[in-house]
Protein backbone atom coordinates (compact mmCIF):
# COMPACT_ATOMS: atom_id res chain seq x y z
CA UNK A 1 0.00 0.00 0.00
CA UNK A 2 1.25 3.47 -0.81
CA UNK A 3 2.18 6.43 1.27
CA UNK A 4 0.28 9.84 0.01
CA UNK A 5 1.02 13.00 0.22
CA UNK A 6 -0.81 15.50 -0.91
CA UNK A 7 0.82 19.30 -1.80
CA UNK A 8 -1.67 22.25 -2.07
CA UNK A 9 -4.24 19.66 -3.77
CA UNK A 10 -2.19 17.38 -5.79
CA UNK A 11 -1.95 13.75 -4.53
CA UNK A 12 1.44 11.56 -5.40
CA UNK A 13 3.30 9.15 -3.22
CA UNK A 14 5.11 10.31 -0.49
CA UNK A 15 8.73 10.38 -1.96
CA UNK A 16 7.85 12.48 -4.48
CA UNK A 17 6.21 14.83 -2.78
CA UNK A 18 8.86 18.35 -2.54
CA UNK A 19 8.54 21.86 -1.39
CA UNK A 20 10.57 24.89 -2.24
CA UNK A 21 14.00 25.76 -0.16
CA UNK A 22 12.25 28.85 0.08
CA UNK A 23 8.97 27.56 1.87
CA UNK A 24 8.86 29.80 5.10
CA UNK A 25 7.48 26.59 7.08
CA UNK A 26 11.34 25.39 6.25
CA UNK A 27 13.47 28.45 7.17
CA UNK A 28 11.34 30.00 9.88
CA UNK A 29 9.19 27.13 11.50
CA UNK A 30 6.01 29.70 10.01
CA UNK A 31 3.44 26.66 9.91
CA UNK A 32 1.13 25.01 11.82
CA UNK A 33 -0.20 21.72 11.69
CA UNK A 34 -2.64 18.53 13.23
CA UNK A 35 -2.45 15.09 13.14
CA UNK A 36 -5.42 13.05 12.84
CA UNK A 37 -6.21 9.02 12.87
CA UNK A 38 -8.58 6.76 11.88
CA UNK A 39 -10.74 4.76 14.21
CA UNK A 40 -12.17 1.86 11.78
CA UNK A 41 -10.97 3.33 8.94
CA UNK A 42 -13.03 6.95 9.80
CA UNK A 43 -10.94 10.33 10.60
CA UNK A 44 -11.38 10.44 14.36
CA UNK A 45 -12.82 14.13 15.50
CA UNK A 46 -12.14 15.79 12.63
CA UNK A 47 -14.61 18.38 13.14
CA UNK A 48 -12.28 19.25 16.32
CA UNK A 49 -8.84 18.83 14.81
CA UNK A 50 -9.75 21.45 12.05
CA UNK A 51 -11.16 23.76 14.34
CA UNK A 52 -8.32 23.76 16.19
CA UNK A 53 -5.98 24.34 12.95
CA UNK A 54 -8.07 27.35 12.43
CA UNK A 55 -7.04 28.92 15.67
CA UNK A 56 -3.63 27.59 15.19
CA UNK A 57 -3.99 29.98 11.43
CA UNK A 58 -5.65 32.57 13.05
CA UNK A 59 -2.99 32.68 16.01
CA UNK A 60 -0.18 33.07 13.86
CA UNK A 61 -1.98 35.66 11.49
CA UNK A 62 -2.10 33.48 8.30
CA UNK A 63 -4.27 34.76 6.44
CA UNK A 64 -5.82 31.77 4.00
CA UNK A 65 -8.65 30.69 1.97
CA UNK A 66 -9.57 27.01 3.48
CA UNK A 67 -13.16 26.07 4.06
CA UNK A 68 -13.19 23.13 6.65
CA UNK A 69 -15.59 21.33 4.22
CA UNK A 70 -12.82 20.83 1.27
CA UNK A 71 -10.06 20.10 4.13
CA UNK A 72 -12.30 17.50 5.00
CA UNK A 73 -12.69 15.72 1.65
CA UNK A 74 -8.47 16.59 1.14
CA UNK A 75 -8.14 14.04 4.29
CA UNK A 76 -11.07 11.77 3.22
CA UNK A 77 -9.52 11.17 -0.12
CA UNK A 78 -5.81 10.61 1.17
CA UNK A 79 -7.00 7.76 3.95
CA UNK A 80 -9.29 6.19 0.81
CA UNK A 81 -6.37 6.53 -1.48
CA UNK A 82 -3.49 5.24 0.51
CA UNK A 83 -5.89 2.06 1.90
CA UNK A 84 -4.73 1.24 5.16
CA UNK A 85 -6.35 -0.34 7.43
CA UNK A 86 -5.55 2.64 9.51
CA UNK A 87 -4.49 6.08 8.51
CA UNK A 88 -1.93 8.63 10.34
CA UNK A 89 -2.43 11.62 8.74
CA UNK A 90 -0.10 15.08 8.67
CA UNK A 91 -1.86 18.44 7.79
CA UNK A 92 0.32 21.36 7.67
CA UNK A 93 0.17 24.64 6.20
CA UNK A 94 2.96 27.20 6.22
CA UNK A 95 2.73 31.17 5.07
CA UNK A 96 4.27 29.52 1.79
CA UNK A 97 6.94 30.66 -0.05
CA UNK A 98 8.67 34.16 -0.51
CA UNK A 99 12.68 35.70 -0.72
CA UNK A 100 13.96 34.84 3.30
CA UNK A 101 12.98 37.42 5.01
CA UNK A 102 11.37 37.79 8.98
CA UNK A 103 8.89 40.40 7.91
CA UNK A 104 5.60 38.63 6.22
CA UNK A 105 4.77 39.34 2.72
CA UNK A 106 2.40 41.18 2.12
CA UNK A 107 0.69 39.19 -0.13
CA UNK A 108 1.73 34.99 -0.27
CA UNK A 109 0.02 31.72 -0.47
CA UNK A 110 -0.52 29.63 2.02
CA UNK A 111 1.78 26.29 1.35
CA UNK A 112 -0.36 22.58 2.43
CA UNK A 113 1.11 19.75 2.77
CA UNK A 114 -0.33 16.50 3.76
CA UNK A 115 0.92 13.23 4.38
CA UNK A 116 -0.96 9.85 4.73
CA UNK A 117 1.18 7.22 6.66
CA UNK A 118 0.14 3.49 8.29
CA UNK A 119 -1.01 4.01 11.76
CA UNK A 120 0.79 1.16 14.14
CA UNK A 121 -0.84 -0.44 16.70
CA UNK A 122 0.00 1.20 20.06
CA UNK A 123 -1.13 -1.43 22.08
CA UNK A 124 2.32 -2.49 23.56
CA UNK A 125 2.80 0.62 25.17
CA UNK A 126 -0.05 1.30 26.60
CA UNK A 127 -0.18 -2.32 28.19
CA UNK A 128 3.58 -1.77 29.29
CA UNK A 129 3.60 1.65 30.39
CA UNK A 130 6.32 4.14 29.50
CA UNK A 131 8.94 5.96 32.50
CA UNK A 132 9.20 9.77 31.69
CA UNK A 133 11.79 12.23 33.01
CA UNK A 134 10.68 16.16 33.98
CA UNK A 135 12.83 18.54 32.66
CA UNK A 136 13.15 22.42 32.63
CA UNK A 137 10.06 23.99 30.24
CA UNK A 138 12.07 25.88 27.68
CA UNK A 139 9.96 26.38 25.19
CA UNK A 140 8.48 29.39 23.68
CA UNK A 141 5.04 30.96 25.35
CA UNK A 142 2.62 30.00 23.05
CA UNK A 143 2.37 26.35 23.58
CA UNK A 144 -1.56 26.50 22.79
CA UNK A 145 -0.62 26.91 19.41
CA UNK A 146 -0.19 23.67 17.53
CA UNK A 147 3.03 24.93 15.39
CA UNK A 148 5.63 23.30 14.09
CA UNK A 149 8.36 25.31 16.58
CA UNK A 150 9.39 21.85 17.95
CA UNK A 151 12.73 21.86 18.54
CA UNK A 152 12.72 22.46 22.25
CA UNK A 153 10.37 19.66 22.39
CA UNK A 154 12.95 17.53 19.98
CA UNK A 155 15.80 17.85 22.33
CA UNK A 156 13.62 17.01 25.22
CA UNK A 157 12.79 13.37 23.82
CA UNK A 158 16.35 13.04 23.01
CA UNK A 159 17.54 13.80 26.94
CA UNK A 160 14.99 11.27 27.67
CA UNK A 161 15.81 8.77 25.74
CA UNK A 162 19.47 9.34 26.37
CA UNK A 163 18.42 8.80 29.90
CA UNK A 164 16.93 5.29 29.39
CA UNK A 165 13.50 6.96 29.35
CA UNK A 166 11.10 7.20 26.91
CA UNK A 167 9.96 10.92 27.19
CA UNK A 168 9.57 13.92 28.83
CA UNK A 169 7.59 15.92 30.89
CA UNK A 170 8.31 19.89 30.80
CA UNK A 171 8.04 21.11 33.87
CA UNK A 172 7.86 25.24 34.87
CA UNK A 173 9.76 27.37 37.05
CA UNK A 174 7.17 27.37 39.55
CA UNK A 175 7.61 23.43 39.37
CA UNK A 176 4.22 22.85 37.65
CA UNK A 177 4.12 19.77 34.93
CA UNK A 178 2.65 21.20 31.85
CA UNK A 179 2.83 18.18 29.64
CA UNK A 180 5.03 15.53 27.58
CA UNK A 181 6.81 16.18 24.28
CA UNK A 182 3.89 15.11 22.17
CA UNK A 183 1.03 14.34 24.18
CA UNK A 184 -0.77 15.52 27.32
CA UNK A 185 -0.47 14.46 31.21
CA UNK A 186 -2.77 13.08 33.43
CA UNK A 187 -2.48 12.09 37.30
CA UNK A 188 -5.11 10.15 39.65
CA UNK A 189 -4.87 10.91 43.42
CA UNK A 190 -7.39 8.98 46.27
CA UNK A 191 -9.60 8.21 42.65
CA UNK A 192 -9.54 11.65 41.10
CA UNK A 193 -8.33 12.71 37.88
CA UNK A 194 -6.42 15.30 37.54
CA UNK A 195 -4.74 17.42 34.58
CA UNK A 196 -2.86 20.81 34.48
CA UNK A 197 -5.13 23.12 32.66
CA UNK A 198 -5.48 25.24 28.95
CA UNK A 199 -3.44 28.02 28.95
CA UNK A 200 -0.22 28.99 27.07
CA UNK A 201 1.95 26.08 28.60
CA UNK A 202 0.01 23.02 27.29
CA UNK A 203 -1.32 22.47 23.98
CA UNK A 204 -5.27 21.95 24.34
CA UNK A 205 -4.83 17.89 23.00
CA UNK A 206 -8.17 16.91 21.41
CA UNK A 207 -7.19 13.30 23.55
CA UNK A 208 -7.39 15.39 26.55
CA UNK A 209 -11.05 16.84 25.94
CA UNK A 210 -12.22 13.15 24.73
CA UNK A 211 -10.68 11.56 28.28
CA UNK A 212 -12.37 14.61 30.70
CA UNK A 213 -15.36 13.67 29.12
CA UNK A 214 -15.12 9.87 29.38
CA UNK A 215 -13.87 10.23 32.86
CA UNK A 216 -17.19 11.98 34.28
CA UNK A 217 -19.33 10.05 32.31
CA UNK A 218 -18.13 6.58 34.40
CA UNK A 219 -18.63 9.30 37.24
CA UNK A 220 -15.15 9.90 37.89
CA UNK A 221 -14.19 13.45 39.54
CA UNK A 222 -12.23 15.32 36.84
CA UNK A 223 -10.09 18.81 37.54
CA UNK A 224 -7.94 21.39 35.55
CA UNK A 225 -5.62 22.72 37.58
CA UNK A 226 -2.09 23.24 38.19
CA UNK A 227 -0.25 19.97 39.49
CA UNK A 228 3.05 20.30 41.03
CA UNK A 229 5.99 18.29 40.03
CA UNK A 230 5.75 16.72 43.73
CA UNK A 231 2.27 15.53 42.99
CA UNK A 232 3.14 13.49 39.97
CA UNK A 233 5.79 11.63 42.23
CA UNK A 234 3.23 10.71 44.89
CA UNK A 235 0.18 9.85 42.57
CA UNK A 236 -1.68 6.69 42.50
CA UNK A 237 -1.38 6.61 38.75
CA UNK A 238 -0.53 8.99 35.66
CA UNK A 239 -1.18 8.39 32.29
CA UNK A 240 0.08 10.24 28.90
CA UNK A 241 -2.58 10.78 26.09
CA UNK A 242 -2.61 11.84 22.73
CA UNK A 243 -3.84 11.35 18.74
CA UNK A 244 -0.89 8.50 18.14
CA UNK A 245 -0.01 7.34 21.81
CA UNK A 246 -4.30 6.84 22.74
CA UNK A 247 -3.28 6.64 26.76
CA UNK A 248 -0.41 5.23 27.77
CA UNK A 249 0.51 4.96 31.68
CA UNK A 250 3.70 5.87 33.35
CA UNK A 251 5.43 3.61 35.57
CA UNK A 252 8.17 6.24 36.15
CA UNK A 253 8.94 9.67 36.91
CA UNK A 254 12.96 10.75 37.20
CA UNK A 255 13.42 6.69 38.17
CA UNK A 256 10.66 6.82 41.01
CA UNK A 257 8.10 4.14 40.07
CA UNK A 258 4.43 5.31 39.61
CA UNK A 259 2.22 2.46 40.69
CA UNK A 260 -0.58 1.26 38.06
CA UNK A 261 -4.00 1.05 38.93
CA UNK A 262 -7.70 0.24 37.56
CA UNK A 263 -8.68 3.90 37.23
CA UNK A 264 -7.34 4.61 33.50
CA UNK A 265 -7.33 1.60 32.18
CA UNK A 266 -11.59 1.93 33.26
CA UNK A 267 -11.48 5.88 31.38
CA UNK A 268 -9.61 4.38 28.58
CA UNK A 269 -11.80 2.15 27.58
CA UNK A 270 -14.84 4.39 28.05
CA UNK A 271 -12.74 6.63 25.59
CA UNK A 272 -12.88 3.96 23.13
CA UNK A 273 -16.62 3.19 23.71
CA UNK A 274 -18.21 6.47 23.28
CA UNK A 275 -15.80 8.35 20.73
CA UNK A 276 -14.28 5.24 18.42
CA UNK A 277 -16.96 2.55 17.80
N1 LIG B 1 0.98 15.91 19.01
N2 LIG B 1 0.81 18.25 23.51
C1 LIG B 1 1.70 18.30 22.50
C2 LIG B 1 2.91 19.15 22.67
C3 LIG B 1 1.48 17.58 21.31
O1 LIG B 1 2.37 17.66 20.32
C4 LIG B 1 0.33 16.76 21.22
C5 LIG B 1 0.03 15.93 20.00
C6 LIG B 1 -0.57 16.73 22.29
C7 LIG B 1 -1.85 15.90 22.25
O2 LIG B 1 -2.77 16.44 21.34
P1 LIG B 1 -3.85 15.53 20.61
O3 LIG B 1 -4.57 14.76 21.65
O4 LIG B 1 -4.74 16.52 19.93
O5 LIG B 1 -3.12 14.63 19.64
C8 LIG B 1 -0.30 17.49 23.42
C9 LIG B 1 0.86 15.15 17.79
C10 LIG B 1 0.24 13.80 17.96
C11 LIG B 1 2.22 15.11 17.12
O6 LIG B 1 2.89 16.14 17.17
O7 LIG B 1 2.58 14.09 16.54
Amino acid sequence: MPEIACVNGEFMPLEQATVSVEDRGYQFADAVYEVIRTYRGRPFAVEEHLARLFRSLDAIHLKHSYQAEWLKSLIAEAIQRAGFAETLVYLQISRGVAPRHRRIPDHYTPTLVMTAREMHDTTDFCQRGVSVITVPDNRWGRCDIKTVALLPNVLAYRTAREAGAHDAIFVGENSAIYEATAANVFIVRKGELHTPPEGPKILSGITRGKILRAARAVNIHATERPIPRSELLAADEAFLCSTTAEVVPIVAVDGQTIGRGPLAERIYQKFLDMFTT
